[in-house]
């Protein structure tokens, strides 16, 4: 049954701080309905049909009448004055696999697999530990530090960056891009002037980037892309550009939140952190643990395609559905206690990666740098405290992650 009245106030700082009381309530009493409020960077208000239960998601994410292209009809939402920069906005959207469907996702998902195969990924394990270890060296002597700022911003930005080859000198140029794209397209109070200005500047840089790569072609996944393109398999300079914007985009923001997140969980669970010091061995299930518990990409979005029946609910074509992975992630009939965090979880069929054909394509990558990046922090930092001035979360409710968290070290 529709209830029309309902919302879910994701703005709100009791939401951002701690979203899991109200998932957990929408999960049991209104696991489905249609919130004609919510809005996000794309539907600008238009309303979105809410989905909280792990099944539920799981089903429509691998639904075909469900579509992950932003339709163009949705630009009709914004005033006619804000078109042209919405336009512009999705024009790079439209060439990247993240916002398409079968059979152009599986072409494109396809040509960038070749080129970023898990042994690229494998071959990069030293490149993480060494930068790992720069960071840390730089920490060297402190007594305060701020973990976003000096340690989790500065990890997937390095890596991802020299992974696809960009000079080390743009990075925090990037990281202020990247920031400010994320938080539009999940709907966080960002202007459309300032995201509109940002995307340029990033795509003119991407552009750049990728016209001196194709004369000096070299061993990093641009050089690869470039050259699975010019092997005829076909990149169109359009979708180099694009995938290019999106691998930077996927790559940075969900690593950096998700280390900060698990700094504190830790912190939080002091005897989980303790035994995590004892057996580092337990690294790998400790970071499926942290990617259920308080995973960085915590909302994600599709359109209807047709009509269809769904829960009792007629869900329409053209309307928009949001699917809280964050919630599925704490389900109490997948997950026994599910809100009690336990690095020995298993089996933990969580889907912090997503699920079907869009999971995450950087999921070895993710893995391997917030491995590298606990063991080695585990080892090298021997006490670290929250400091008493406490930490603040963002305020991007799709992607959740920590503006600050203040550590003092002994
Ligand atoms: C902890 C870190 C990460 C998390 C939590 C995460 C999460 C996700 C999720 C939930 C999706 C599915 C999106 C959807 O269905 O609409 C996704 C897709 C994707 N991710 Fe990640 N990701 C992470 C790291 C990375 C990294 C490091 C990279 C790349 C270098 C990456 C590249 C991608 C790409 C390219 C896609 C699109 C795949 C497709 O459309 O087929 N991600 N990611």
């Amino acid at each position: 049954m529709v209830t029309a009245s309902l919302h879910l106030d994701t703005l709100s700082r009791e939401f951002l701080n701690n979203p899991y009381p109200t998932l957990a309530k929408f999960r049991a009493e209104n696991p489905v309905f249609w919130d004609s409020e919510f809005k996000t960077g794309c539907n600008n208000g238009m309303g979105v049909w809410q989905i909280f239960r792990y099944a539920d998601i799981k089903s429509l994410l691998s639904d075909r009448r469900i579509s992950s292209e932003i339709p163009a009809t949705q630009l009709e939402l914004y005033p006619i004055e804000a078109q042209k920069m919405i336009a512009g906005l999705f024009s790079v959207t439209q060439k990247v696999m993240l916002f398409s469907d079968p059979p152009k996702h599986t072409r494109l998902r396809s040509l960038v697999g070749k080129a970023f195969n898990p042994h690229i990924v494998e071959h990069l394990r030293p490149r993480i530990q060494e930068i790992t270890d720069e960071i840390l060296d730089n920490l060297e002597g402190a007594t305060k530090i701020d973990f976003v700022q000096d340690f989790a911003q500065l990890l997937p930005v390095n890596v991802i960056a020299d992974l696809i080859g960009f000079p080390r000198k743009d990075y925090p140029q990037i990281k202020n891009w990247v920031t400010c794209e994320v938080a539009f397209l999940a709907g966080a109070d960002v202007s459309l002037e300032l995201t509109y200005h940002s995307r340029t500047e990033y795509l003119n840089y991407v552009d750049e980037q990728i016209n001196h790569r194709r004369q000096h072609l070299g061993k990093d996944l641009l050089s690869a892309l470039i050259t699975v393109q010019e092997e005829g398999d076909s990149l169109s300079d359009g979708e180099l550009q694009g995938m290019t914007w999106l691998l930077i985009l996927a790559g940075y923001e969900t690593t950096f939140n998700l280390l900060g997140n698990a700094l504190l969980v830790l912190l939080q669970h002091p005897e989980q952190l303790q035994l995590l010091r004892e057996n580092p061995d337990l690294v790998e299930t400790a970071v499926e643990e942290i990617l259920r518990y308080d995973t960085a990409v915590q909302y994600l979005r599709r359109v209807a395609k047709e009509d269809f029946e769904f829960q009792g609910n007629l869900i329409k074509a053209g309307q928009d559905i949001g699917l809280w992975l964050g919630s599925a992630n704490r389900e109490p009939e997948v997950f026994p206690n599910p809100d009690r965090f336990d690095i020995t979880r298993q089996p933990n069929p969580h889907i912090g990666f997503g699920y079907g054909i869009h999971l995450c394509l950087g999921a070895p990558l993710a893995r391997l740098e917030m491995q590298i990046a606990l063991k080695t922090i585990l080892q090298r930092l021997p006490e670290f405290y929250l400091s008493p001035e406490g930490y603040e979360w963002g305020s991007n409710p799709g992607m959740r992650g920590l503006k600050s968290l203040p550590l003092v070290l002994s």
